[in-house]
């Protein structure tokens, strides 16, 4: 009876350590039973192929393949670690190339600068849950660009995003009399339709060093009232751009 049960757990231990996100759990979401890949997390591009980030990142379980939205997939090993099997220690030089060169095929999009930036304290809407489609939705583009611009890679937009995708293709289109209440509407970042923010350092105490800033967009945040503006938090302020926030 014991060596059948062992041999039962033999059968199903690597099984379940596979199908389970383990070490590096960022860009991933607890959906009640098992860590899950958030929208955000394969949200990006690959700097280089997908096809050579597949050979260099080969899939940790073949039967599920690499992250997805909503799958549990293990990360492939050499996204974070030097390891060879699980459990395995983050290696933060590994993280660091995985990120640079092949973010999408590891998960870690919402590790790289256009997805790593705070929402808002209260968005209007839940920003874990926003969907690739509504990324580029012309009715949810400009409300994320707001609200959650982590979920769709808009952190070095300042808040300012075209409506629809192409505005750029065509600029003569700025210009044109028949075409104004468009652009006006959807081409506000490339026609600079925007309302426009006073960029600002924000305001500070009586101290004169500050704590360095821990993202490198922070005066393109700062643009967009980052420092300023209520939707943040002090402590989102703090840890994000203390410097150029000018907090103590
Ligand atoms: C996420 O990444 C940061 C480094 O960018 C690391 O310090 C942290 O431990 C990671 N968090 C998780 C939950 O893996
Ligand atoms: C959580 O994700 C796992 C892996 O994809 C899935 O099997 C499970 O059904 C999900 N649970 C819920 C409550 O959605």
């Amino acid at each position: 009876m014991i060596a059948l049960f062992s041999v039962l757990l033999a059968l199903l231990a690597p099984q379940a350590s596979e199908a389970a996100i383990s070490g590096e759990l960022n860009c991933t979401t607890y959906n009640g039973t098992s860590f899950v890949y958030t929208p955000s997390a394969v949200a990006c591009s690959n700097a280089i192929s997908d096809d050579s980030c597949q050979v260099l990142y080969p899939a940790t379980d073949a039967a599920i393949g690499w992250p997805a939205a909503g799958n549990d997939a293990e990360r492939p090993l050499a996204c974070y670690t030097t390891a060879t099997a699980t459990p395995a220690a983050v290696v933060p030089d590994m993280v660091s190339a995985a990120l640079k060169n092949c973010a999408k095929t590891c998960g870690l999009c919402c590790k790289t600068p256009a997805y790593d930036c705070p929402n808002v304290q209260f968005p209007r809407l839940n920003c874990a849950t926003i969907t690739q489609s509504q990324c580029m939705s012309s009715q949810w583009r400009t409300i994320i660009a707001t609200d959650c611009p982590s979920a769709c890679g808009f952190c070095n937009d300042g808040g300012c995003v075209d409506g629809v995708v192409d505005c750029n293709n065509d600029r003569s289109i700025c210009q044109s009399v028949g075409m104004q209440d468009f652009v006006n509407q959807y081409c506000q970042k490339t026609c600079q339709r925007c309302s426009s923010t006073t960029p600002s350092t924000g305001t500070g105490g009586s101290c004169s060093s500050f704590i360095a800033d821990s993202s490198t967009a922070c005066a393109a945040w700062a643009t967009n009232g980052f420092c300023t503006n209520t939707f943040y938090t002090a402590a989102q302020r703090r840890s994000y751009c203390a410097t150029t926030c000018r907090l103590c």
